[in-house]
Formats: structure tokens, C-alpha cells, sequence
């Protein structure tokens, strides 16, 4: 981890004063009342004091530093072996969590930066990368967790992280050698938003990892910006897997301005994520692996 309270020069500070967690996690969202309203508990708290939901995510995705060689872990870490040929000075990845994949990118490329929305997922990065014990959480059923003993990783030094939206991220254009979304695309509101945004950060020649289950659910993603089925008229006659693949391949012309990439690799992979004692459950995660064309 680079040293607490500097920002890498890509990322964009919103007006206003800035906020640092405890630890060093600079906050670049733009409504920064509206954010400690909604989860401000969970920004310096101690982990007994942290709410729930910070809770029931640590215990969701920490495990992931468990199992570097799980399917999809590895998929991402082979594609990256595979198509990152010269030197890329910046990796960004979109909805990092806890950063199982961020120590894939930062033997990728010299600098990489982590954004995601939960400060619970932002901290355990921090923790993790700075080679610190970092607790696991087991959640036992309803409220109850128990604990594991605590992972320590090797440091890594050439990662930044940063709070902030997906959909307006705080990365200025064309800065990133490689972007990375690792199931983000069914987590937000606005899923082209994203696509948009992920191409808005990648320079020409750079390259796209994306990879998603595709698991909609209408409390996150209001039913008209799903992607596939009726939604859009590509949509429904692609599915959204083609689809996507079109999209990006500039045939599908739904996301004006989009860069158009050439599809190198596509694949489907099991992603196991456990919920609590009684309910564990695995998707089949589509991954697109693409380089963005030098002209559009
Ligand atoms: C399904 S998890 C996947 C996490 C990780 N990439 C993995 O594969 O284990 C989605 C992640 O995206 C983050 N996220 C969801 N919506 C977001 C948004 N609008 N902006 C930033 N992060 C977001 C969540 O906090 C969560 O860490």
C-alpha cells in the first residue's frame, strides 16, 4: 500500500473538503453529508462497532483472499499474463471489495487503483495489502458471526484506494491501462452507466476485463436497465451475453460515444459466495476479456 493521505494525480477530488478514513481512504464521493448520513457508522468504527451490513460483507467477500486460485481468480490473473504484453503504468479496478484481485493487478502494472462504495471492503483492502492481520469473519446465521483466525498477506506497495461511485468515478479520462469490473455490472442502477464509465477511463489500446453473473435483482437494478430479455431491443434479440459482446464490438449501438474493442476472450466460470451457515451460493459468471481499439 502507498503511504496514507496521497492521491495518485488520476484521481478526481470532488468540491469541498476532503475526508480521509482513519487509515488513509480518501472519500471522493460528491455528497459528502448525504454519506456519512447513510454509512457513516461503519468509516472509523472499530469492527465490534461496525454496523450489520458492514458485517454480513465482510463475511461475504474476505474469504475471497482465502482462495487465490479460485476459477474466477484465476481466469482474471491468466488473462492479464495473456494479454498484458508492454508496461502499463496504471490498473484501475471498479467495485475492488476486499482486493482479492487487486495484488493480480499490481503485478500487471506499476500503479493500481482500487474504487468501491463500502468502506467495510475499502478498510479490509488496506489491511490486507499493507501485509496486516486481517480478521475473518464466519457469519453463523441471522446476526451471529464467529471468527477465523486472521489472514496476513505480503505487502504490496503500488495500490491506492478510494471511495467512490462506480458510475461517476473519481479517475480522470483515459488514464488506465487496464480497467477491471469483477461482478459490478448486476450490483448497480445503472449497468450501461457503467459500461460508459469503464470505457470512459480505459485509454485506446487499453484493456477491458469484465466479468459479471448476470444476476439481476430489482432492488439494485430497476427492471428497465437490466440488460437482456425486453429491456432493449438488442437485448432482446441477443440475450445479454451477445449482446454485451456486440456492444462492445460497436454493433450494438446502445451507449453513445462508447469506444468500440475487440473481443479477445470470453468464458463462463463458477463464483462461490458464501452467505452465511445455510446458504452458500454459486454463479456462473460470463467474463469478457477485450481490448479497446486505438480508433474508435
Ligand atoms: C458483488 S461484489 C464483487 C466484489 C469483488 N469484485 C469480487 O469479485 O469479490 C460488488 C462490489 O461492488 C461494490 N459496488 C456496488 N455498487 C457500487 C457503486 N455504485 N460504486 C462503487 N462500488 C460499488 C460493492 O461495494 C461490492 O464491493
Amino acid at each position: 500500500m502507498t503511504g496514507a493521505r496521497e492521491l495518485h494525480p488520476a484521481l478526481l477530488v470532488p468540491p469541498g473538503e476532503l475526508h480521509w478514513s482513519r487509515d488513509g481512504i480518501p472519500l471522493l464521493v460528491a455528497e459528502t453529508e448525504r454519506y456519512f448520513a447513510l454509512h457513516g457508522q461503519d468509516w472509523d468504527a472499530e469492527l465490534e462497532a461496525m454496523s450489520f451490513g458492514a458485517l454480513a460483507y465482510l463475511a461475504r467477500y474476505v474469504p475471497s483472499l482465502l482462495a487465490p486460485n479460485a476459477p474466477l481468480r484465476r481466469i482474471v490473473r491468466a488473462a492479464l499474463a495473456r494479454h498484458v504484453t508492454g508496461e502499463v503504468d496504471l490498473a484501475v479496478e471498479l467495485g475492488c471489495a476486499v482486493g482479492a484481485d487487486l495484488r493480480t493487478l499490481a503485478d500487471a502494472a506499476a500503479h493500481v487503483i482500487g474504487i468501491d462504495g463500502s468502506i467495510a471492503g475499502l478498510r479490509a483492502a488496506r489491511t490486507q495489502l499493507a501485509g496486516e492481520p486481517l480478521t475473518v469473519l464466519r457469519r453463523v446465521e441471522g446476526r451471529s458471526f464467529e471468527t477465523d483466525d486472521a489472514i496476513e498477506l505480503e505487502p504490496v506497495d503500488n495500490v491506492s484506494l478510494a471511495l467512490g461511485d462506480a458510475l461517476a468515478a473519481p479517475v480522470a479520462d483515459a488514464a488506465a491501462g487496464i480497467v477491471l469490473a469483477v461482478n459490478l455490472l448486476d450490483s448497480v442502477a445503472h449497468p450501461l452507466g457503467l459500461v460508459a464509465e469503464l470505457d470512459r477511463i480505459l485509454a485506446p489500446g487499453g484493456l477491458l476485463l469484465l466479468t459479471s453473473p448476470l444476476s439481476w435483482n430489482e432492488s439494485i437494478t430497476p427492471a428497465e436497465h437490466a440488460l437482456g430479455g425486453g429491456t432493449a431491443q438488442g437485448w432482446a434479440e441477443l440475450g445479454t451475453v451477445r449482446g454485451l459482446g456486440e456492444l462492445l464490438s460497436g454493433r450494438l449501438p446502445l451507449v453513445p460515444g462508447l469506444g468500440r474493442y475487440a473481443l479477445l476472450e470470453e468464458h463462463d466460470v463458477p463464483w462461490t459466495v458464501r452467505e452465511h451457515a445455510r446458504m452458500v451460493a454459486t454463479y456462473d459468471v460470463h467474463v469478457w476479456v477485450a481490448r479497446k481499439l486505438a480508433t474508435p
